[in-house]
């Protein structure tokens, strides 16, 4: 007899995105999109690709942005976020969130903003300091309304987003203390540190260039293998080696572990070189990574259809988004504009799925 699926239990909803910068890297496999698939099984989840959040800091190049957002779709549909199971959005095809942001920043000061480590952090990399825009010092306020625009009580996010999460829970409360209960103050859920390091061994991060893309093709993870800076006191292939400090262990480590402890313990001995560790390390990529490649070409062509998915998607959310916004804006006393309400809603009813 065939297995019965499981009755999914609701254990929460779940709002978590990332920001479109391009193809998604090992770090965003191992430290996000794993768990995100895994927890799609137990929670309603909402996965946001958060184009507006780009502009903060890259308005200056309109040009990359659409075609990021087609990679990661493609990336994420790649590493199992299954659009049957979870809603997948695009934030700026819901200026609902735009209109939830205007609406909080009424509820927090300048300084408070100016204290959160990630602005003072992005000013500092940036060499903003006179000139850091408003829409980066409302980073985090945009943040909390993509969150509680769907009253998520769960944000999976790295350790880095988790002032923007605290930032979040304030302004939940005080939008609660001030206009009654409404918004869950909402959790985060820390998601594992990846456990490979960029091919430089620096944390893997887009504007290092030290990733290692899912959708590589094999001369490209070739190409970045080779370029791994292995343990730097090791001059002769019988050199006793370091594997704790060297990047290709890492590798192993993440995706075969057993393998991973002999080749440490040959590494250490002079038993095997480095030239010989890249090769097999290069090889188990390629196969790791094949079958988010071969997702991938299977959607090559078909990129209007893979956008149907956002787009309905995004209409999904969007009757969510405009029920929580017409609260909001109704306790924060703003008129109601029905007939227009009632305009926008019709377009979400066409599709014969109002969702929640
Ligand atoms: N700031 C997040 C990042 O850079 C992206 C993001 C935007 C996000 N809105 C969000 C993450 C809401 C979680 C919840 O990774």
């Amino acid at each position: 007899m065939p297995k019965k699926e499981a009755a999914m239990t609701v254990e929460g909803r779940i709002l978590t995105g990332h920001r479109p910068t391009g193809r998604r890297h090992l770090g965003h496999l191992l430290g996000t999109l794993q768990t995100w698939a895994r927890l799609q099984q137990t929670y309603q989840c909402f996965f946001l690709i958060a184009d507006y959040h780009v502009l903060t800091t890259d308005f200056d190049h309109p040009e990359d942005l659409q075609d990021n957002v087609l990679q990661v779709l493609l990336d994420w549909l790649a590493a199992g976020i299954d659009p049957q199971r979870s809603t997948i959005l695009l934030q700026s095809a819901l200026p609902e969130h735009a209109e939830l942001a205007l609406l909080l920043g009424m509820l927090i000061t300048v300084p408070r903003l100016e204290r959160n480590p990630t602005y003072k952090e992005q000013v500092q990399n940036l060499g903003l300091v006179e000139r850091a825009s408003l829409g980066l010092l409302a980073y985090p306020v945009l943040q909390a309304a993509d969150i509680l625009i769907y009253q998520a009580d769960t944000v999976p996010v790295g350790e880095d987003q988790l002032p923007h999460v605290e930032l979040t829970r304030e302004l939940a409360r005080r939008f609660n203390g001030l206009y009654g209960d409404f918004f869950p103050e909402p959790q985060p859920l820390l998601s594992p540190t990846p456990r490979v390091p960029g091919v430089d061994g620096r944390t893997m991060h887009t504007s290092y260039g030290n990733t290692i893309a899912l959708s590589s093709s094999p001369a490209e993870i070739d190409k970045k293998v080779w370029a791994m800076v292995t343990d730097p006191a090791r001059i002769h292939p019988r050199d006793p080696g370091h594997p704790d400090i060297c990047p290709v262990n890492d590798y192993h480590q993440a995706f075969d572990a057993e393998a991973a402890e002999q080749y440490a313990q040959d590494c250490r001995q002079g038993a095997v070189s480095c030239v010989a560790h890249k090769k097999l390390i290069s090889a188990l990529l390629t196969e790791r990574l094949e079958p988010y490649r071969r997702i991938r070409q299977e959607m090559t062509g078909r990129e209007d259809e893979v956008l149907d998915i956002l787009r309905q998607g995004s209409a999904r959310a969007g009757a969510l988004a405009q029920e929580t916004l017409a609260q909001v804006r109704a306790r924060m006393g703003l008129a109601d504009l029905a007939d227009l309400a009632r305009r926008r809603v019709g377009i979400h009813n066409l599709e014969g799925k109002v969702f929640c």
